[in-house]
């Protein structure tokens, strides 16, 4: 019997959900990670392959797959950690934001299914086994949950309000289980999900940068460590300082 720790990701193909996968593998831990992209075999890590499930959360049936090949995966142990990283910003023509006058019924449907149900469906299909590890959930918000921003569209910022709700739910719901539910909120990150202009907000950045993937990675680790045993149903901003 092994005493490491496990932990599924969701959007570990590239972004915050990669520099994730080398936070907790450099901290021990065993990750199995989902994306829509199959496993690169340039990775360097040997469990790679066989710890990557390829689906699309958005679909009923593949989530449905992945949560009965991660029980497989586990055997009989529990699960540690959930990181709901994977999420969606659609743009429209040339990076446009997409208001609501542009958001059509299907990208309110992409977007809720990704960012929010994936989520909701992965806490609840896989909540035996993170109540029998006394697990944690991190769920990767968003700075838009809370105001209206300049490239994010509508659907996903209501999108990452309501994952703040879920949270709160789930904290009020699981923590009598032993399970323990947070959210980290992101500003600006250098990564492909960001749109053409964004590097020009510095200005209001107060740290005068947009962050890296690893400065949120190494905040989720956090949430799930024992370090932060007693924090549940927090909102934790990782940002810069950018209020304004
Ligand atoms: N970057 C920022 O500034 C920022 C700010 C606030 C919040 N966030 C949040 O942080 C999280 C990660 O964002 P990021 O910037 O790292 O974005 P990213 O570089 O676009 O990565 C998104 C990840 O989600 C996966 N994904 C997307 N749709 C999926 C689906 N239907 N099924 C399975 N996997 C899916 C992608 O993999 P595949 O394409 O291979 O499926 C990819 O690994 C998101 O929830 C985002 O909303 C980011």
């Amino acid at each position: 019997m092994t005493d490491q720790k496990t932990l599924l990701l969701t959007g570990a193909s590239r972004g915050i959900g990669h520099a994730t996968v080398k936070v907790f593998q450099a901290a021990g831990w065993r990750v199995l990670t989902v994306s829509r992209t199959a496993f690169d075999s340039r990775c360097p890590w040997h469990a790679g392959s066989t710890d990557h499930f390829q689906g699309d959360l958005a679909d009923a049936e593949a989530r449905a797959d992945l949560v009965a090949r991660v029980r497989e995966t586990l055997g009989d142990s529990g699960l540690h950690a959930i990181v709901n990283n994977a999420g969606i910003s659609p743009k429209g023509e040339g990076g446009a934001r997409l208001g609501i006058a542009e958001s059509s019924d299907e990208v309110w449907q992409q977007v809720l299914s990704v960012n929010l149900l994936g989520p909701a469906a992965l806490m609840r299909d896989l909540l035996p086994e993170l109540e029998q590890a006394r697990g944690a959930v991190v769920n990767v918000g968003s700075i838009v949950g809370k105001r209206v921003h300049p490239y994010a569209g509508a659907a996903y910022a209501c999108s990452k309000a309501a994952l703040d709700a879920l949270t709160r739910e789930a904290a009020a719901e699981l923590g009598p289980r032993g399970v323990r539910v947070n959210l980290v909120t992101p500003g600006e990150i250098e990564t492909e999900i960001l749109s053409p202009g964004t590097e020009e907000m510095t200005d209001i950045i107060p740290l005068r940068r947009l962050g890296k993937p690893d400065e949120v990675a190494r905040v989720v680790l956090f949430l799930c460590s024992e370090q932060a045993s007693y924090v549940n149903g927090a909102s934790v901003d990782v940002n810069g300082g950018q209020h304004a």
